[in-house]
């Protein structure tokens, strides 16, 4: 496996490969590699010859309060892993090779990019949409590849991708659970035992949902705020297409979406519901 740290030399890098007619796709990512990044990493090389994958943290897409300087680093371990399933290229750079002085394309994630996600924490789309720009710019992925536990972030970059780069296909991966049902994510290595049984509260109430949606979404409320050490943020039943939550009328495909804080660790989930059939 090739580590680059610059963005010229991975340009070199793509622009090779593009010459050889190869095709690249690329999991972004912000490191401490778990089961769920691997299982990115295997669907992108089902989809494509070479492998980029990124290590990123991005200071653009953490709030003030937020944990960009406990966010855990672990490049080392990162790597090790990435080699034994023969990632091509590992792009691990600094901040100054993303952010040059000269400035980067800053993107603006709009209306749906202040809900949900974008409420709690605001500017973090706008941050996050900034540095998948500029990765797309450097790399020039044929296929992206965005774990679906992240999805209003999945819902976002289709439409930066659909607007700015079309010849981007972005490829959702489903989300890896552990045996709990807990969502696996960098940020569970934050919880201690019993906060992470506490967590799979999250899933658990996603699976009540169904309609009535008033009714349901608020013993799914309920639920999450009995368990201890847990603070619901928000619970909601989106249409996919829109990002907008649906009502008690509302038949169709659907997307559970729930945010909470257990201890002092924000974790968020989410669900497709089926809502076609389903009488009151
Ligand atoms: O999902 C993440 O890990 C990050 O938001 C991403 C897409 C790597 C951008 O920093």
């Amino acid at each position: 496996m090739r580590i680059i740290h610059t963005a010229d030399e991975l340009e070199a890098f793509v622009e090779a490969t593009k010459a050889a007619s190869k095709t690249i796709a690329f999991v972004p990512t912000m490191g401490a590699l778990h089961d769920g990044h691997l299982s990115l990493v295997e669907l992108a090389q089902q989809k494509a010859d070479v492998v980029v994958v990124s290590i990123f943290v991005n200071p653009k897409q953490f709030g003030a309060n937020e944990d960009f300087d406990k966010y855990p680093r672990t490049l080392n371990e990162d790597a090790k892993l990435l080699e034994t399933k023969n990632v091509d290229v590992l792009f691990a750079p600094s901040v100054g090779e993303v952010y040059p002085p000269e400035g980067v394309r800053e993107q603006r994630a709009g209306v749906v990019g202040s809900t949900f996600e974008g409420a709690s924490r605001p500017g973090h789309f706008d941050g996050m949409l900034t540095v998948v720009g500029r990765l797309f710019d450097i790399v020039q992925p044929d296929f992206a590849i965005f774990g679906a536990k992240d999805a209003q972030q999945l819902f976002m970059v289709k439409k930066l991708a659909g607007a700015l780069y079309k010849n981007t296909v972005i490829v959702a991966a489903p989300t890896h659970r552990e045996p709990s049902g807990l969502a696996m994510s960098s940020r569970n290595r934050y919880l201690s035992d019993a906060q992470r049984i506490s967590a799979t509260a999250l899933y658990k109430a996603l699976k009540t949902l169904r309609q009535p949606l008033s009714l349901t979404l608020e013993a799914a409320r309920t639920l999450i705020d009995s368990t201890p050490e847990t603070k619901l943020d928000y619970i909601a039943v989106v249409d996919p297409e829109i990002f907008r939550p649906v009502t008690d009328d509302y038949r169709g495909k659907a997307l559970a979406i729930v945010a909470a804080k257990v201890g002092n660790t924000r974790l968020i989930d989410n669900l497709e519901l089926d809502l076609t059939e389903q009488s009151e």
